[in-house]
C-alpha cells in the first residue's frame, strides 16, 4: 500500500512580526520563505490581516513571484483582502474569522452561521481557480456547513487541543479524528493548523486524512535558537516519520 506523506506548510507571518517591531526592511520574508523552501517545506502560509500587523500586501506580491511551492494565503472574507487575493492569485487561499485586538485568531469561522455572502466569496474564488479552505473548529455542523457552502478543503482548528492538557487533550483529540472522519468522507480535503509545538506534532498526526499541516509561531521561535532551516527540518523530519 502506498502511503503518502503530510505536507509541511510553514507560516512565516512572525518573521514580518520581528520586522514590523522596528520598521525596518530587515529579516527578509522572502529569504525566509527561500530558505523554509530549501529545507522542505512543501508550501508558505501568510496572513494578511486587516490591520496589516506583520504581513504586508509587498509580500505577499513578492512571495507569489519567488516561492517555488504553494502560497497558502490566510485571510477574512472582507473586499478588499479578497481583491488583494483575486489580484496575487496564491495557490490557497484559508478563510479565518478575524478580530482586531485577538493576539491570534481564536476560533473557527462560523460557517454554520454564515450567510450568503461567505457562499459567494469561496464561489468567487473558487471560480477564480483558487483552492479554498475554511478554518474551522472540529464540530460536525461546521465541516457540514463547509461542505454545504463549496469549499473543496478545510484547515481544522488545533488549537484547543494544543492548548489542553490530561483528559481535555485526549477530548480534544479525539474530536479533531472524528471531524477529519466527517471531512474525508464528504470528500473535502483535510489540512490542519495553529499552535502545534514540537511537543504536540506527534499526537496531532494520529488524526486521519491529513493533507497539510500549517505551523508557524513554534518554528519561527525555534528558529532563534536553531536556525530556521534546522527548525524547519526538524519539524519536517516529524511529519516524514507519521
Ligand atoms: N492556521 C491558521 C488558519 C492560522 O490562523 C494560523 C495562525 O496564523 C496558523 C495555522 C499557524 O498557527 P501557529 O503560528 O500557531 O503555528
Amino acid at each position: 500500500m502506498l502511503f503518502s506523506r503530510v505536507r509541511l506548510g510553514v507560516n512565516i507571518d512572525h518573521v514580518a512580526t520581528l520586522r514590523q517591531a522596528r520598521g525596518t526592511s530587515y529579516p527578509d520574508v522572502t529569504e525566509a520563505a527561500r530558505l523554509c523552501e530549501a529545507a522542505g517545506a512543501d508550501g508558505i502560509t501568510v496572513h494578511l490581516r486587516e490591520d496589516r500587523r506583520h504581513i504586508q500586501d509587498a509580500d505577499v506580491r513578492t512571495l507569489r513571484g519567488t516561492l517555488r511551492t504553494r502560497l497558502n494565503l490566510e485571510m477574512a472574507d472582507v473586499p478588499d483582502i479578497v481583491a488583494v487575493a483575486l489580484e496575487v492569485h496564491p495557490d490557497e487561499v484559508c478563510l479565518v474569522p478575524e478580530k482586531r485586538r485577538e493576539l491570534t485568531t481564536e476560533g473557527g469561522l462560523d460557517a454554520a452561521g454564515a450567510g450568503n455572502g461567505l457562499r459567494a466569496t469561496v464561489h468567487t474564488l473558487n471560480e477564480a481557480g483558487i483552492e479554498v479552505s475554511l478554518f474551522v473548529d472540529a464540530e460536525p455542523a461546521q465541516i457540514e456547513a463547509a461542505h454545504a457552502l463549496g469549499a473543496p478543503c478545510i484547515e481544522l482548528h488545533t488549537g484547543a487541543y494544543c492548548g489542553a492538557s490530561g483528559a481535555d487533550a485526549t477530548r480534544e483529540l479525539d474530536r479533531l479524528r472524528r471531524a477529519a472522519a466527517q471531512a474525508n468522507a464528504l470528500g473535502l480535503r483535510v489540512n490542519a493548523g495553529h499552535g502545534i509545538t514540537l511537543q504536540t506534532v506527534d499526537a496531532i498526526l494520529t488524526v486521519p486524512h491529513l493533507d497539510t499541516l500549517n505551523i508557524g509561531h513554534s518554528i519561527v521561535a525555534r528558529a532563534v535558537f536553531v536556525g530556521l532551516e534546522a527548525a524547519v527540518r526538524e519539524m519536517r523530519a516529524r511529519l516524514s516519520r507519521s
